[in-house]
């Protein structure tokens, strides 16, 4: 696979979803399903997307010990998506387990790729909560090697840390990107971001793009100018 916008599909049922995929008449964007889709419509929704042409990041960030994520996975795997995630701080056992479960019968699976630090942790929280007392962005780059060495294909960061993750762990190990905005766009609640244009500069494979594609008073056209700024 090659360079992708990936709209984050941050809806609530299938009947907005479905509105807002009604929009786009020639491309079929690759789609993110997250937590708030995926327990409001179950895996059937999955089918649906998928059943329309969409290729599928299903982002539902698994974490739980190595013997539950590899029957979680075993089953996610059934649901044809292109891409999952899990937790990387659910350890090398976990992410082998989840390589295991996902792994089809005739050697096929989906991509997965780790969350590392979730941006909404900082350097205090993580120092006051989880007592890791490293700077974050070692950590990052710690749980993304130990990622790789799992077997993962990649991780998901902050378009400003993609190029320091492939300097690290090497150019084919996948980084995906949320934090993206345009250069005349609203930030809302993202604190570390960059334009489409930059990440493709930076190197990031996968940009995922929420609000300012699902917001925007013409999705289409907001989808595009991404994909002209980011694929081509
Ligand atoms: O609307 P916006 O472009 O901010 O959406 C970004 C998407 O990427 C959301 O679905 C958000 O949950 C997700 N995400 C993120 N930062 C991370 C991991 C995922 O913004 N570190």
């Amino acid at each position: 696979m090659g360079k992708d916008v990936i709209v984050a599909c941050d809806f609530a049922s299938a009947e907005q979803v479905f509105s807002f995929l009604d929009k786009f008449t020639e491309k079929k964007p690759f789609v993110k399903i997250g937590m708030e889709l995926f327990y409001a419509e179950g895996p059937e929704i999955v089918r649906q997307i998928k059943a329309r042409g969409h290729k599928i990041f299903l982002d539902l960030k698994l974490h739980d010990i190595p013997n539950t994520v590899k029957k979680a996975m075993a089953v996610l795997s059934n649901l044809d998506v292109d891409i999952c995630n899990l937790h990387a701080a659910g350890t090398t056992a976990m992410m082998q387990a989840a390589l295991e479960g996902l792994t089809r019968p005739d050697g096929t699976r989906p991509l997965l790729i780790a969350v590392t630090q979730l941006t909404s942790t900082d350097q205090e929280s993580m120092e006051r909560d989880l007592l890791i007392h490293e700077p974050i962005d070692q950590v990052v780059m710690h749980y993304a090697k130990t990622a790789k060495n799992a077997g993962l294909d990649g991780i998901v960061c902050s378009p400003l840390e993609a190029g320091k993750v492939h300097e690290v762990c090497g150019k084919e190990f996948l980084t995906v990107t949320p934090g993206v905005r345009f250069a005349d766009g609203e930030a809302g609640d993202q604190k570390r971001i960059m334009t489409p244009a930059q990440a493709k500069e930076i190197g990031s494979d996968y940009i995922v793009v929420g609000r300012p594609i699902t917001a925007a008073a013409d999705p289409v056209a907001a989808y595009n100018r991404c994909v002209a700024e980011f694929c081509d």
